[in-house]
């Protein structure tokens, strides 16, 4: 057991899938992986683990915002030995090229701060993904057929946001969606020498006031799921 986490020593997979909603971990884990068995109850954070074609893997809410995830990422790896952490998550469009449904992969992060920038200081760190998650996720979701968008995103510590004008720079500097969690997850791996990538469904669109149909929405995160279990493994 870690603080946040009760699971054994062994029951988590070197491979962690990270939804925000807990309740999504126990959805995609049930529909996707063989044998799912939940080794985390802690908090109503759920986690599962099980296996895809044979691989073990462990789904394992991260809860929103990066303070919650940097929780789970620190113990995922430091206290049960995770190596590839990919988030699966939704965003809101900052361009008008990107539509909902669309996949949108981090390549890299802008934040106005993460829970990492007290360590830095000074330092203006750039966190990004994985280039070989990266490459396999845009290929898993090019040989679907998704409409997917590669490059920055926006990892926002607000979701009800008071400063419209930095949504406006984001976009005149052609960052694609805004989330709250990715550019945490790639810190925190880049720290330990894990993989991350963060895979993401448009749910809201920014510029256009859309959001996605609840049950739209399940249906993408599906999508997500089967991409970022292909890009792992690939
Ligand atoms: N802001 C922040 N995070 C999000 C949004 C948003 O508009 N949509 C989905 N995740």
């Amino acid at each position: 057991m870690s603080i946040h986490i009760g699971a054994k020593p062994g029951e988590i997979a070197e491979t962690v899938l990270m939804p925000g909603d807990p309740l999504r971990a126990k959805w995609a884990a049930e529909t996707f992986l063989d044998d799912p068995v939940c080794i985390n109850e802690v908090r109503g954070m759920l986690g599962f683990t099980g296996t895809w074609k044979g691989r073990r893997v462990t789904i394992q809410g991260s809860g929103m915002g990066m303070p919650s995830l940097s929780i789970y990422a620190n113990e995922l790896i430091r206290d049960y030995g995770a190596k590839t952490l990919i988030r699966i998550g939704s965003c809101g469009a900052m361009q008008e090229s990107v539509a909902l449904r669309d996949i949108v992969i981090g390549m890299a992060c802008t934040a106005m701060s993460t829970p990492s920038l007290g360590f830095f200081k000074e330092l203006s760190f750039a966190p990004c993904a994985d280039y070989g998650l990266l490459r396999a996720a845009a290929d898993a979701a090019a040989a679907r057929g998704t409409p997917t968008h590669v490059g920055n995103i926006y990892s926002a510590d607000v979701f009800y946001d008071e400063r419209p004008d930095l949504n406006e720079q984001m976009t005149r500097h052609g960052v694609l969606a805004v989330e709250m969690e990715a550019a945490e997850l790639y810190t925190v791996a880049a720290r330990f020498g894990c993989r991350a990538l963060a895979i993401l469904t448009v749910s809201d669109h920014l510029l256009r006031g859309e959001a996605l149909p609840s049950a739209d929405r399940q249906t993408s995160f599906g999508d997500m799921v089967e991409i970022a279990l292909e890009a792992a493994f690939s």
